[in-house]
């Protein structure tokens, strides 16, 4: 496998508004290499949530190329891109998303089961994954019958269920207060320490930025490093 987890190269995304059209991203250049955590900060409306769909192949960019793990995604068909997002990639977001008729333990194996993995292996490995985020007491609760904070973390396993390598979070201490902020921080960095995952971290939470080894603003379409 190659050492590089993103490699962007001349990459641009422009959105077709009322008439003109809006350059979002332009020329955008980007090397991350194997388990490093990047932050991408900026004021709202800069294109940052943009840049991390279309690194998770979720949006498509106009012009240039994007490679993760060495493998093209901006050539792939939709059905290649799903493929691959499924094994590769886990999203964090600032709203949980959590299925609300499924429990904890269902919303978490709910990528396994996408990916017709085993049922009891993927119950062990959720099962697992939950423990190691804290909510190993909370299997068969349902998403309202716990807190934000324990919500949040739940959105953390169900990311990296299944050995995802690249974990893309957008706002991940967003709809959290202070001292719940802390917490999931700590988890993601005791997480990386374990797993290894490579991870990109839009964010406005300066305490959330200031741990981040290796910082760039966004501005004007070009990202800029500043740590
Ligand atoms: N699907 C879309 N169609 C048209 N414009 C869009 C679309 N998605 C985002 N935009 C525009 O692109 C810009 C960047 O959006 P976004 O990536 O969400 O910014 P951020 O995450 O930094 O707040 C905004 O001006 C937004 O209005
Ligand atoms: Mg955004």
């Amino acid at each position: 496998m190659s050492e590089i987890a993103i490699e962007i190269e001349s990459m641009s995304k422009s959105y077709r508004g009322e008439g003109e059209i809006v350059h979002v991203i332009r020329d955008l250049d980007l090397t991350v290499p194997l388990g490093q955590i990047v932050s991408v900060e900026g004021a709202s409306g800069v294109g940052k949530s943009t840049l991390l769909h279309i690194v998770g192949s979720i949006d498509t960019p106009v012009e240039g190329k994007v490679r993760i793990f060495g493998e093209e995604i901006t050539s792939m068909t939709e059905r290649q891109k799903e493929n691959f997002r499924a094994a590769n990639v886990g999203l964090i977001f600032q709203h949980h998303y959590l299925l609300p008729d499924f429990t904890v333990l269902e919303n978490v194996i709910m990528p396994l089961w996408i990916q017709r993995k085993n049922v009891s292996k993927s119950t062990d490995n959720a099962i697992e994954m939950l423990k190691n985020v804290g909510l190993g007491h909370r299997l068969h609760h349902y998403p309202s019958q716990i807190s934000g904070g324990e919500m949040a973390r739940a959105g953390v396993a169900r990311a990296l269920v299944g050995g995802k390598k690249l974990i893309l979070a957008d706002e991940p201490t967003g709809n959290l207060d202070r001292d719940n902020s802390e917490k999931l921080a700590d988890l993601l960095w005791k997480l990386q320490e374990q797993l290894g995952f490579t991870m990109l971290i839009v964010t406005h939470d300066q305490d959330l930025a200031a741990r981040v080894p290796r910082r760039f603003r966004l501005k004007e379409g070009h990202l800029e490093p500043f740590s």
